[in-house]
């Protein structure tokens, strides 16, 4: 459900936010929550056709920008011309990741290099080269991270070091940047329906016993990690900073055996 339900439609008129990954998935989830709102978007990914339908989806929409956030000159060209159309930005919310199931051992140094770039060093260029803005606003940045970040994962070990990296990053960035009224927070997903994230780690025939596994015994959805960002936004949440907020139905409270069974299932089909 989207957040205007229980907020103002108004809450972030006026307002900038811009969505690394904001193309699909969890991240376009967030930007909607934020146009509902009322607030200009931004968003940027690799993909052109899937911005042009993620555009079409966003109500308020503001700009589109084709870029890969492991580079960072056009990164920050991307996030210039969204001020130039939007204004400086108020949110920055660092989302696109990249994933996929690999054994340690077959994992090549440039696949782990991949995520972590994607990942770990998108978020620091697309941090690095929203601060001016940011500062102006006093705003806010928002880090997707993931349960890999804080418990290790089988077939993860890519995932969980760049999630582990952005967490930490997310903390330095809070403790430096908040005298200049900059907050820095991280959001954990749990397992998302409908995503590419859950597709890739997942097997929907083991939904059933994913879902048992979930105390709070369902799966969730794209609108659930809206709302923490639009909590965590300002003008709320206006005295946290430097936290990691966990939005998983309690997922990772009982450890990841039953992710780590469920992924080798995987892997084997995958390997034929
Ligand atoms: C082993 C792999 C691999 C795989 C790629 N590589 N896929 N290694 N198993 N399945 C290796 C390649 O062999 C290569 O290393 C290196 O990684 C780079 O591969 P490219 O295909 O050239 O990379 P690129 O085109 O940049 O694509 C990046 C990508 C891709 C991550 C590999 O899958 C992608 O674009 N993903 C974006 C969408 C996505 O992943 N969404 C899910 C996010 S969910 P070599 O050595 O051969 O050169 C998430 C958390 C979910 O992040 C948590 C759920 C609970
Ligand atoms: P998704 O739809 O694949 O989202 C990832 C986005 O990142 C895509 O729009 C992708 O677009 C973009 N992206 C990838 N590489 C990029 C690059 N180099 N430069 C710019 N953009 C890039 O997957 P999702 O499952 O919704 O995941 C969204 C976020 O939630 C990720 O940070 C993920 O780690 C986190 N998460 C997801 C889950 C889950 O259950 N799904 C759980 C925990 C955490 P292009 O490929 O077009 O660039």
């Amino acid at each position: 459900m989207l957040v205007t339900q229980y907020f103002s439609k108004d809450l972030y008129k006026g307002k900038t936010v811009f969505v690394t990954g904001g193309g699909s998935g969890i991240n376009l989830g967030v930007a909607k929550n934020f146009a509902a709102l009322g607030a200009n978007v931004a968003i940027c990914g690799r993909t052109q056709e899937m911005l042009d339908a993620a555009a079409a989806e966003l109500r308020a929409f503001g700009t589109k920008v084709s870029a890969d956030v492991r580079d960072s000159a056009p990164l920050e060209a991307a996030l210039e011309k969204s001020r130039a159309a939007l204004g400086a930005m108020d949110v920055l919310v660092c989302g696109a990741a990249g994933n996929f199931l690999v054994p340690a051992e077959k994992l090549s140094p440039n696949g782990f290099k991949t995520v972590i770039d994607i990942d770990l060093l998108g978020s620091f260029n697309a941090t690095r080269s929203a601060f001016e803005q940011l500062k102006e606003t006093k705003g806010t940045i928002l880090y997707i991270s993931a349960g890999m970040a804080y418990m290790p994962h089988a077939f993860q070990v890519h995932v969980g070091a760049a999630k582990a990296g952005i967490d930490m990053m997310m903390k330095n960035i809070a403790l430096e940047w908040g005298r200049f009224g900059i907050r820095a927070n991280s959001i954990v997903p749990g397992p998302i329906e409908e995503t590419e994230g859950l597709k890739r780690l997942s097997d929907p025939a083991e939904k059933k016993k994913l879902i048992n596994a979930v105390p709070l015994r369902r799966t969730g959805t794209v609108d659930d990690i809206g709302q923490v960002a639009a909590f965590l936004a300002p003008p709320l949440a206006s005295y946290i900073t430097g936290c990691v907020v966990v939005c998983d139905g309690g997922q990772n409270l009982p450890g990841s055996a039953l992710f780590n069974m469920g992924a080798e299932q995987m892997l084997r089909a995958q390997q034929g």
